[in-house]
Order: C-alpha cells, then structure tokens, then sequence
C-alpha cells in the first residue's frame, strides 16, 4: 500500500481547517469577504463533520473547513478527521490548525483513506496528507499500512481467502520481515497432534492447516499470538441460517489481526522474541464433517465434546493455545471473531477482553483509549466454568443455555492455557457494519493498534 502521507509538497498543499461552534465565529472573520459570503451563502454551521471546500477567486480550491466537536462537549470523536478522505476530491492537503489529537486526527486521515480495491480499482481514493508537524508519520505509516493489511485479508471473500491463501498471506509478511513461516497441513495435523483443528477442517475440499511465523532473538522476551483463522463459517451441520451466514468470511478476523500486529512489531523491531499461530480451517458442510455430540481428543489432553458445530472458532484456538503454552510464553494473546454474544453485550465497535493479570487489564485498557482502538475488559466468571461441564467427556464446546456466551467461550480457551506468564483473549468482531470517521464499512482492524502500543511501551 503506498503511503498517504507526502511530505514534497508541503507548500502547495491545500491548507483544512478544524472548526467547532465555538471557534467558528472568529474563523469567519478572518476569511475574505468572498470566502465568507460563500460559507454564508452555504449556511455552514460548522457542525460537526460538516465539510465545506472554499473557492479561490479563480475558482480553484483555496481552502477546507472541517467540523469538530467544541472542546467541552460531552463527546469528542478523535477520528473525525477520517472522514476527510472520502468527502475531498484528489489532491494534497495538511492541517492548518489542529483537530483535538492531531496523532490520532493524522492517523484517522490515513485510516479513513482506505478502500477495498482488489476487485475494482477505481474506488482507490489519491487523497494525500502533508503529515502535520511534529507526529511521526513514519510510525502512523505503520499502523495504516497493516491496518489495511487486516482489512484487505478480512474484505477478501471466502473464494480467493481459504486456508491456503491466508498461508499464502502468512507467508508474505514472514518473507518481508525475514521470519520463518511454515504449516502443518490435512492429515500431518492428525500425526503431530492437532486432532480439534482436524476435525473442524476436513469436511472442505481445502485442507485445514497450522501455520506457524517466528520471528526475533530468543534471547528477548516471547511473546505468542493466536489468531482464528476461520476462513469461512458455515456453522458446519450446526447450520447457520443464510442471515448469519453472510458475513462468515469475516471469520478469519483474528487471523488478520494477529498478522497485522506481527507485522507492526517486526517493522518497528520491538525487542521481543515473536511466535504466531494460525489454525486455518473451513468450517464446511460434507459426509465426513464432525458432528454434534462427537467427541474428539484434543492436543492437551482433554476430550471435548461437541454441543455445536457452530462454536468451532475455540476448538481451532483450543489446539493452537495448547502448543503455545508448551513453551511457557512470557505473554500470550489470542484473538478471534468467536461469538455472537460479545456483540449482544457490546456491540460491533467495542470487543471484549478477558485476562486474570491485573497489570495487563490496566495497560491493554489505557492503550485501547490511547490509540481510540476501543476494548472493553469481561470477567473470566470462575462460577460458570461449570457450565462447560460434559456428561461424557473432559469438556462441552458449547454450554446449553446461551447465557454469557462470550465468558464461556473465554472460560473454555482457559481450560487450554496453563504455564504462559500471562494470557490475554480478546473476542473481536473485525468488521465495521457502516461507515464511521476513519472506519470504512467493511473488514477492520481491531485490537492490533491498542495490542501494538501495550507491546512498543514493554518491548521497545
Ligand atoms: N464465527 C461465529 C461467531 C460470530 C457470529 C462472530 C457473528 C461475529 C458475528 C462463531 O463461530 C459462532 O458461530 N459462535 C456461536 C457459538 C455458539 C454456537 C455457542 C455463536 O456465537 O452463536
Ligand atoms: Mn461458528
Ligand atoms: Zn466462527
């Protein structure tokens, strides 16, 4: 992804100012008797996300106001400034004054910047910002760059986005980065001891995968992320119905989340010692798909029982967490779009994340408001890890009942994580349902911006 930022024409670029209801007057002001008797002629308000584009005497584009909320209102968005690039034509701009968190405004400019253009290229926007004085624009390249890095995987349907694709996708960071990447494909998963991610995968014709990336000095501090590589979730026998079905390529989420944050980490070569894993799979329908009430082996040891097919997402995590605690990471974090209920509690645009290290809840929450990369902390409720419990085996994927969903999701991975230093689960949604400033509709990168600070202030 090229850069948005373009920092050669600074002189020429079209200068935007940030205006509230407070400062508007003054603004008014000091424009040209035209410029103002434009912006009246256009009754603008300066609300806020109100843009208005003023003319120069010849009839070129001279200046941009930009809405923001006043200083003291109750709410301030910090990502306004995102919604610029869709409401600019093409051209190179730069802040003239400052929006209320000029990072976090530059960031958002870069962010709201984004289009899916794999399919249609036209809709690829060439609005460019001078990057405004003072932020480092290479850092905030970062964060755009695997943002859309997140958002491209996420945005890429089912057909071109399976198991071996997002390998492919793996394979392609490791490479740039010079970290090994390698997978343990089909029926090895069976001899090396990955019966869940087997029994998930082999209903579809394309073979359910481990893909491994490791990368930095062994001697730093390890540091383990897992990430649900659902290339797309039928809900397997467990059917889903067509409604819930649409948005399942999407559940490759935390797969492309953990890739996006790998990828901040090795650009910005923090001094950790990095291991990724991504059980890649298709939950698909077939005769030899797993069943309800089959129950399967696991690499830890426990049997799981299947309550549904459908909560196949922490049985793939539930392998995958197992090898990487074997070797006792320092801090280990798992992501993934794992159920519906954290959407109930919480809605599309806030995750949850759940861990029993204080210290870790108290920075992963300051970083979330630090980076505007919200998430939302959910109790690993010890009284309902009962409910997990099964009449024939170790433990039940999938409690009857429906209470508390997203908690017994955690409190299931749980039962798989024993000697990491710290563990951390976080169960994200990865889409934005419509367009808000600097979150285009579509696949979105969640957790990694606030996960990558947590990381840059421990290991930087
Ligand atoms: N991938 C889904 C969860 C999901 C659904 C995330 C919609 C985001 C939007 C997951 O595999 C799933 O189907 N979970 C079930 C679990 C249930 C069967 C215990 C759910 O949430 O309904
Ligand atoms: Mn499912
Ligand atoms: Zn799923």
């Amino acid at each position: 992804m090229p850069s948005i930022f373009e920092t050669a024409s600074a002189s020429s670029a079209i200068p935007i100012t940030f205006v509230t209801k407070a400062s508007w007057p003054a603004i008014k002001e000091g424009l040209s008797t035209e410029a103002r008797n434009f912006a009246e002629a256009n009754v603008y308000g300066a609300k806020p996300g109100s843009c208005l584009i003023l003319p120069a005497a010849d009839g070129r584009i001279a200046q941009v106001l930009f809405g923001i909320e006043d200083d003291d209102a109750k709410h301030r968005d910090l990502f306004r400034p995102g919604a610029l690039p869709g409401l600019l034509p093409a051209g190179t701009y730069r802040f003239a004054n400052a929006p209320h968190d000029i990072r976090l405004g530059a960031l958002a400019f870069a962010l709201g910047s984004y289009r899916f253009g794999r399919y249609r290229k036209s809709d690829s926007s060439d609005v460019r910002l001078v990057p405004p004085d003072g932020v480092d624009a290479a850092e905030l390249n970062r964060l755009a760059e695997a943002a859309a890095l997140a958002r491209d995987l996420v945005n890429t349907p089912s057909n071109d986005m399976g198991p071996e694709e997002l390998e492919a996708a793996a394979k392609q960071v490791a490479d740039r980065f010079g970290a090994r990447c390698t997978s343990i494909v089909g029926d090895d998963l069976l001899q090396q001891n990955f019966p869940l991610v087997h029994a998930v995968g082999r209903a579809s014709t394309r073979a359910p995968r481990l893909i491994e990336l490791v990368w930095g000095d062994a001697s730093h501090p390890k540091v383990t992320l897992v990430g649900k590589g659902v290339c797309f979730d039928t809900g397997g026998l467990d059917l889903k119905p067509s409604s819930s079905m649409l948005l399942m390529k999407k559940d490759m989420g935390g797969a492309a989340n953990v890739l996006a944050l790998a990828q901040m980490v090795m650009d910005a070569k923090l001094k950790l010692h990095l291991r990724v894993l991504i059980p890649a799979v298709e939950n698909a329908v077939a005769g030899n798909a797993f069943r309800p009430m089959d129950v399967f082996p696991s690499r830890k040891g426990l049997t799981v029982e299947i309550g549904n097919t459908d909560a196949e997402g922490r049985l793939v995590l539930a392998d995958a967490l197992a090898l990487a605690d074997e070797d006792k990471p320092d801090l280990l974090i798992d992501m993934g779009t794992l159920t519906g209920a954290a959407r109930v509690a919480l809605g599309p645009d806030l995750p949850p994340f759940y861990t029993q290290d204080e210290a870790l809840a108290a920075d992963v929450a300051r970083c979330a408001a630090a980076e505007n990369d919200p998430l939302w902390r959910m109790p690993l409720w010890a009284p309902y890890d009962s409910w997990l419990d099964s009449k024939v085996a170790t433990i039940n994927n999938a409690p009857s009942g429906g209470f508390a969903g997203s908690i017994t999701c955690a409190l299931f991975l749980q039962r798989f994580v024993e000697h990491a230093g710290s563990w951390l689960h976080l169960d994200i949604f990865a889409w934005t349902p419509s367009s808000k400033p600097g979150r285009p509709e579509g696949g979105e990168c969640q957790a990694a911006r606030a996960l990558y600070k947590l990381l840059s202030e421990r290991y930087g």
